[in-house]
Formats: C-alpha cells, structure tokens, sequence
C-alpha cells in the first residue's frame, strides 16, 4: 500500500481468468475505480492459456506477485474433468497457504426468489489446503483407484480458530462444525474433535455439530438457522454452491482465500463455458468479492457502499441478467451498479 497525493493507493493483482472470468473482472475494476478506491492492479494471465508458454496453467511469476503484495482478485480458472492438468486453483491456494475460504451468503432483499422472505445471513469457512484436495491418487490396479483424504490436527485446529474468530469479530453466535465422522471417524472425527477444543476457547460462540448430510437437507429446510458453518474442503465445496442457489445462483455469491500473509478474493462461480464469450454473465458475485477485499483493507465505508449499489442495481427487473430472469447484459448491469454508486442510494 502506498500513499500518492494524499489518497491511499492498494496494490493488487487481478487474474482475469478463463471463461467468463476477463468479462466480470473488468466490471469489479470499473466499480472499483468508480467507487474512488485507487488500485493499482498488476495483471497476470494463468489457466490454460498459460500451459504452452509456461509449461503449467500457474506460472511462478503470478504466486511471486501475490506473495509480494499480499492481495489479489481472481477470475474463475478453469479445470479439465478427468485428465489434464492438476487445478491452478488448488495449487495457488496451497502454494500461498491461503487456508481459509470464506464465503458469506446473503439473502439480497431487493431479489425475488423462493427464499426472499427467509433471514439468510451465514458465513461458510471451508478448509482449503487438504481433505481429498490433496490430490494423492493412485491406479491400484486395473479398474482399482484410490484418493487420500488427508486431515491433520493443525490444520483443522487453525481453521476452526478462524471460523470461531470470525464468528467473535462479526458478533455471530454458531459456528456449526459439518462432518461426517460416523463414517469417516479418523479424518472427519479428527475435524470435529479439533473444532470441539477450539470452542471451549470461546464461551460467547456455541459449537453445535451437525452431520453432512443433514446439513444439506436442513440448509434447504431452514437456512436461516445457521450462522458460521465449518467444513473439510470437500463438503465445503459443495455446500457452497447449494448456498449459493438459495439466495439467487452463483452469480450472487463472493468469496475470499485467506492466509496469514495474503488474500486472494474471487466469486465462488467458474467459468461459465456455457455463456462465456456472450457478454451476459452477472458481475455481482466478483463486484462483492472485490468489495471485500476492499473490505479486507479496512476500507469498510467503501465496501458497505459497494455492495449497497449492487442491491440497489439488482432491486430493478430491467438491471437483472439471464441467470436472474432478465435480459441484461454484464457492460449494461455494470453500468448500474456504477449509476448507483454515483446516486449513493
Ligand atoms: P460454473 O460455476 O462455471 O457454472 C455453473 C452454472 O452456473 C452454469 O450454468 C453457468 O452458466 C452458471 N453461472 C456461473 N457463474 C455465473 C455468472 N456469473 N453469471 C451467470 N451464470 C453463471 O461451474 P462448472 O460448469 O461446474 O465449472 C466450469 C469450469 O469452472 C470448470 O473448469 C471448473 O473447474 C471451473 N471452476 C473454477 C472455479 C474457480 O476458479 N474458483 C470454481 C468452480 C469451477
């Protein structure tokens, strides 16, 4: 961070990724800038693009960037299903030990929807290094494959620290632990037992526990029930995207990697090949990404701002893009937004 001219300028670096990912990182910058927060945004291509000219989708020089400037806003990266290269997105949230995922879920007052009368405010904190992302698997034999779902103790004791700290600082009163340690009782037992020491750190924060599939059917039921969910990476995932569909689909919903020493935001969404290319993705969820990290600065004013336009924009049918129902375009939404932040409705 520097100061230039009186005004506070924010390094980042922006990674505009594949698919969808070059359209709706140019409507967070757009906002931002419209917004009055100074960043200067380092560019770095990473995904496919990158495999011919760098030999792997997550050239050194993008990790080495993150790590000097401790931020960055990141486009979806997409993964080949089955063969092909290992997930950029795995190995920069290893490589930068960015442990934490979190992504809050929010109903959006201004959208109709089967959940709109329904008070959802929770916070996923998935753990994001290990699990079965560890990406130990193996051909035992023909027709024989074998994944390792890998769980240490201090890596669920640091993330349930997170997920309880979090919880304190926003004044949230559940962190429910998500498992399945009836089945899995080593892995997902060591997860649980790890949470459950956590909590009796903090007394104002209730632990309750809560099978994963349960969870499902309950987050579906009665969302508005749950504060802070932690989960293993692999539930976390999942749950996320189900998170996401209650409160309007994945076009709504941010999402932060979090480390000690850096943060990388991006949507929970992926590259949307099926409308890439089209100018008709919705840039909400990367536009309140980016507010957090300007959240993420201690520029709440700002953030609070950000996500106010975005409400605001999306609170008019004619603003709404197709995953929502309506017929407009991402340069046009964006415009919104923009137009909203200007009227400081
Ligand atoms: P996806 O999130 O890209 O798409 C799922 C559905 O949601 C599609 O119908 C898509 O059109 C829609 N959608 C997603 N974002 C949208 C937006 N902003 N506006 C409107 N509609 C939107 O998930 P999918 O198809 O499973 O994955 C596609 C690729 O993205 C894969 O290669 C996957 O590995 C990658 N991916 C990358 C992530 C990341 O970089 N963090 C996260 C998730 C997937």
């Amino acid at each position: 961070m520097s100061t230039s001219g009186g005004k506070r300028a924010i390094e980042a670096v922006l990674i505009p990724g594949d698919g969808i990912g070059p359209e709706v990182s140019e409507a967070a910058v757009a906002v931002v800038e419209a917004a009055g927060v100074d960043v200067r945004w380092q560019r770095f291509e990473a995904g496919a693009s990158q495999l011919a000219v760098h030999g792997t989708p997550l050239p050194k020089e993008v990790l080495v960037a993150i790590h000097a400037v401790g931020l960055a806003l990141k486009g979806p990266i997409a993964t080949p299903i089955g063969t092909g290269f290992r997930s950029a997105n795995v190995t920069l949230r290893q490589s930068l030990d960015l442990y934490a995922c979190v992504r809050p879920v929010k109903i959006i007052p201004t959208l109709a929807g089967p959940y709109a009368d329904r008070a959802i405010d929770l916070v996923i904190v998935r753990e994001n290094t290990e699990d079965l992302y560890a990406g130990l698997e193996h051909r035992v034999a023909p027709g024989v494959c074998e994944s390792i779902k890998v769980v240490t103790e201090a890596a669920s004791l640091r993330i349930a620290r997170f997920a309880f700290e979090l919880a304190q600082r926003q004044g949230r009163r559940t962190v429910t632990v998500v498992h399945k340690a009836n089945i899995m009782k080593l892995t997902d037992g060591l997860f649980l037992d790890c949470a459950r020491r956590t909590a009796r750190d903090f007394a104002d924060v209730e632990l309750r526990e809560m099978i994963i599939d349960n969870c499902a059917m309950q987050l579906v039921l009665r969302p508005e029930q749950f504060d802070v969910l932690l989960l293993p990476n692999l539930y976390g995932d999942i749950v996320s995207d189900l998170a996401a569909g209650l409160v309007g689909g994945l076009g709504l919903v941010p999402g932060a990697n979090v480390g000690a020493s850096c943060a990388v935001f991006e949507a929970v969404h992926g590259s949307a090949p099926d409308i890439a290319g089209k100018g008709v993705a919705n840039p909400s969820a990367i536009v309140l990404s980016a507010a957090e990290m300007v959240r993420h600065v201690g520029e709440d004013a700002t953030a609070d701002r950000i996500v106010r336009a975005v409400h605001t924009a999306l609170a008019d049918p004619v603003n709404r893009t197709r995953d929502l129902g309506g017929d407009a375009t991402t340069a046009s939404l964006t415009r919104a937004i923009i137009a909203a932040l200007g009227s400081g409705r």
